[in-house]
């Protein structure tokens, strides 16, 4: 069937067969002991996006970032020498966080304790009586933390021996720097926390499945007669990464609010040269937990931090290049944040009786069709990155 001048196929069960079609088991959606694993075998051993360049834009800049899934809080710092690193947020004493301010600005940073004092490189300065410690200030120094920038993005690898970031992202990497968020000044941010597994809730951010359902109003611009679902044009699978390309509905009948916002956004992204963005229409969905749709009048990212196995925290941002010029750009942004928020409201009921569901252990499997194929890809990968763990473990 064709609507305008534009045909649509949906992606076919043979195009996405290589990723099987098995049942999927339900319990590592619920259970404590497979999380237990997966903080090991897949948060320790990827690289966690959880920051922006532009949040840092001086020397002596810093975020305090929490990672509850490996019960690590950290300390990001642009140094003297303008370079990020990122830091254990724990003195070198006896352990006291330093930094309880989630962001700021100072030349040097003290705990409260007993007043040792590091640098911006990490390097203790200072200390109370230092002399009685027997001890070099060169083995004091805060314990650091692999960090790399990839489009603007700040990302940090807990684990030992972490691939460079690039080689981590692959060919993904030059793709997301054509993008507004590698150009971002500043952004709008809103954060939640759910009653659901990670996987869970990231799935839901990874299917068009429920879209009409859940979405009537709001995805009505995304789905059409020949798309009823909004189902996207192709799924490309980067292992251990995946992404998808929007369709875009030659008549997509926005709602009011979203025409308002996106004729104000525009002249923005039309002066910046963001119109042309190549990769603008896919959505970048990095392993483990990272969302991105960059597209040129809304650069979205999403990020699902596990808290426990049936709790989540999740970040949503909208990247902005340049501070507002003018009022009527100043709403089309608070009008496109609200859209986002408007959306999310919908969702997170669903996710969360879906989460009911699954822990009362009811159900031994749950299914994944061919417009599922990402939410299976990412459980493929998390179960061969889990079973790869369990046999280390048995060596
Ligand atoms: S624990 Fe930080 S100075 Fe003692
Ligand atoms: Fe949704």
């Amino acid at each position: 069937m064709q609507i305008g001048n534009q045909a649509f196929t949906a992606v076919q069960g043979e195009d996405v067969a290589f990723l099987g079609t098995r049942p999927i088991p339900a319990k590592p959606y619920y259970d404590p002991d497979w999380f237990e694993m997966e903080r090991e075998a897949v948060f320790r051993r990827s690289w966690m996006h959880i920051g922006h360049v532009c949040e840092l834009p001086e020397s002596g800049s810093f975020i305090r970032r929490e990672l509850e899934v490996l019960n690590a809080s950290l300390l990001i710092v642009r140094g003297k020498d303008g370079q990020l690193r990122a830091f254990h947020n724990v003195c070198t004493h006896r352990g006291t966080q330093l930094v309880e301010e989630a962001q700021g600005k100072r030349p040097t940073f003290s705990c409260p304790y007993h007043m040792w004092t590091f640098g911006g490189d990490g390097a203790l300065l200072s200390a109370p009586d230092f002399e009685s410690f027997g001890l070099d200030k060169k083995d004091c120094a805060l314990k650091q933390v692999a960090l790399d920038v990839c489009a603007g993005m700040i990302f940090v690898h807990l684990g030992n021996n972490p691939p460079p970031l690039r080689e981590w992202l692959g060919d993904l990497a030059d793709q997301m720097e054509t993008l507004p968020v590698a150009r971002a000044t500043t952004f709008s941010e809103y954060s939640y926390n759910i009653a659901a597994n990670w996987k869970l809730t990231y799935d839901n951010f990874q299917e068009n499945y429920h879209l009409r359902f859940i979405h009537p109003r709001s995805g009505r611009s995304a789905c059409g007669p020949d798309n009823p679902f909004g189902y996207p044009k192709e799924y490309a699978f980067h292992d251990p990464h995946r992404t998808q390309t929007i369709w875009t509905n030659p008549d997509p009948q926005p709602t009011e609010t979203i025409a308002t916002a996106f004729a104000r956004l525009a002249p923005r992204a039309m002066a910046e040269g963001l119109m042309e963005a190549p990769h603008g229409r896919k959505y970048f969905a990095l392993f483990p937990s990272f969302f991105m749709l960059g597209t040129p009048l809304q650069n979205f990212v999403h990020v699902v931090y596990p808290i426990s196995a049936t709790q989540s925290r999740g970040v949503i941002r909208l990247y902005w290049v340049g501070e507002d010029a003018n009022a009527s750009e100043r709403f089309g942004r608070e009008a496109v944040m609200g859209v986002a928020r408007e959306v999310h409201s919908e969702d997170i009921a669903v996710i969360e009786a879906g989460q009911r569901g699954l822990s009362s252990g009811a159900l031994e499997h749950i299914h994944f069709q061919t417009q599922e194929a990402l939410c299976r890809h990412l459980f493929n990968m998390v179960e061969a990155a889990v079973n790869a763990y369990r046999a280390e473990q048995t060596a």
